[in-house]
């Protein structure tokens, strides 16, 4: 892991519960379409840069979802996740929400949401996504901001996939002072990515993400139902990733001082770990910072 700026922390913060057990950003209107969801989280020890995590494994309904709180007034965790097409982004998603609590907002899912309605918006949106393009800023900024907005999102604090992608998109967060107390990014090798792309398949029923190699599902039942999306093919990864080349060095100028570089190569735990150690330094900070304010 390496962390590429100094972190900037809001003041007098602290780790508390969070009121919601949920992470999720809607319930699935469409069995049809695929939206994520948390997955179970399974014990177990694991390295990573010679320091050892823990985790233990707790039952959905009581997790320890974490706000983190100012001394009387609640100040939630804003987290960005980047990275190239099928670094990892939905699935650390799913591991991070489920610990922390966080309102995961995924641009692509909020547009696979209109195109799956079959609205005027998705009807445009499809075909940028199957040319592996940018869809245009009128229809991702305000999707995106209005869903940041909501009370959910507010309350508990929020975890953005996959936005902004372009220095445009990252303008207009800062224009309507939206500013992460942390920016992922997942580094992921070419040819890693190419085989998570070809090998995904996604529940339908839970939104569960699934990599026949690397995450098989868990029973022949499950095996039936599974689907492929519609750009989940090598010819239009390779657009993909040209779109996200183009665009990847303006979205990290914007954020360089808040930023952490995460190795997506490794299995997923390990590479929750660094996330993991990220945002407790995240914690810590705000802690410090609370400590020196009250001082
Ligand atoms: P979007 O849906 O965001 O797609 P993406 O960025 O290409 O990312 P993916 O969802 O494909 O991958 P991921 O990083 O979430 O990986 P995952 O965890 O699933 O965007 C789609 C399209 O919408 C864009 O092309 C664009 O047209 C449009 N769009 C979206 N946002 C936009 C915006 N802001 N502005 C304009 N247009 C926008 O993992 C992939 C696979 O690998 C899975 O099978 C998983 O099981 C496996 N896997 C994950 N981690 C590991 C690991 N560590 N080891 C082994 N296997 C792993």
């Amino acid at each position: 892991m390496l962390i590429m700026g100094s972190t900037s922390f809001s003041p007098s913060l602290s780790l508390s519960p969070s009121l919601s057990p949920h992470s999720s950003k809607f319930p699935n209107p469409n069995p049809n379409l695929f939206l994520r969801s948390h997955s179970s989280f399974t014990p177990l020890t694991l390295r990573s840069n010679q320091t050892r995590y823990r985790f233990k494994k707790l039952p959905s309904s009581n997790a320890p979802n974490f706000l983190v709180a100012a001394s009387g007034k609640a100040e939630p965790l804003k987290v960005i996740i980047s990275g190239a097409p099928a670094s990892g982004k939905g699935t650390q998603c799913e591991l991070i929400t489920q610990k922390y609590g966080l309102v995961h907002i995924a641009a692509g899912d909020l547009l696979r949401a209109e195109v799956a309605a079959a609205s005027e918006n998705g009807k445009l949106a499809k075909e940028y996504m199957e040319k592996g393009e940018l869809v245009p800023n009128e229809i991702v900024v305000m999707m995106v901001k209005e869903r940041l907005l909501q009370p959910d999102s507010q309350q508990r604090g929020w975890l953005l996939d996959g936005y902004p992608r372009s220095s445009s998109q990252a303008a207009a967060l800062e224009d309507y002072g939206i500013r992460p107390d942390l920016f992922i990014l997942l580094d992921v090798s070419e040819d890693i990515l190419v085989e998570r792309v070809v090998g995904r398949r996604l529940d339908p029923l839970t939104g569960k993400i699934y990599h026949l190699k690397y995450s098989p599902p868990e029973n022949d039942e499950i095996a039936s139902r599974l689907t492929q999306r519609f750009d989940d093919t090598e010819e239009k990864v390779k657009l993909r990733l040209r779109t996200h080349h183009q665009n990847v060095d303006a979205v990290l100028s914007v954020y360089k001082d808040i930023t952490v570089k995460v190795n997506g190569n490794e299995a997923k735990e390990h590479v929750f770990a660094q996330i993991n150690a990220a945002l407790t330094h995240v914690g810590e900070q705000r802690k410090l910072n609370s400590g020196s304010l009250a001082a």
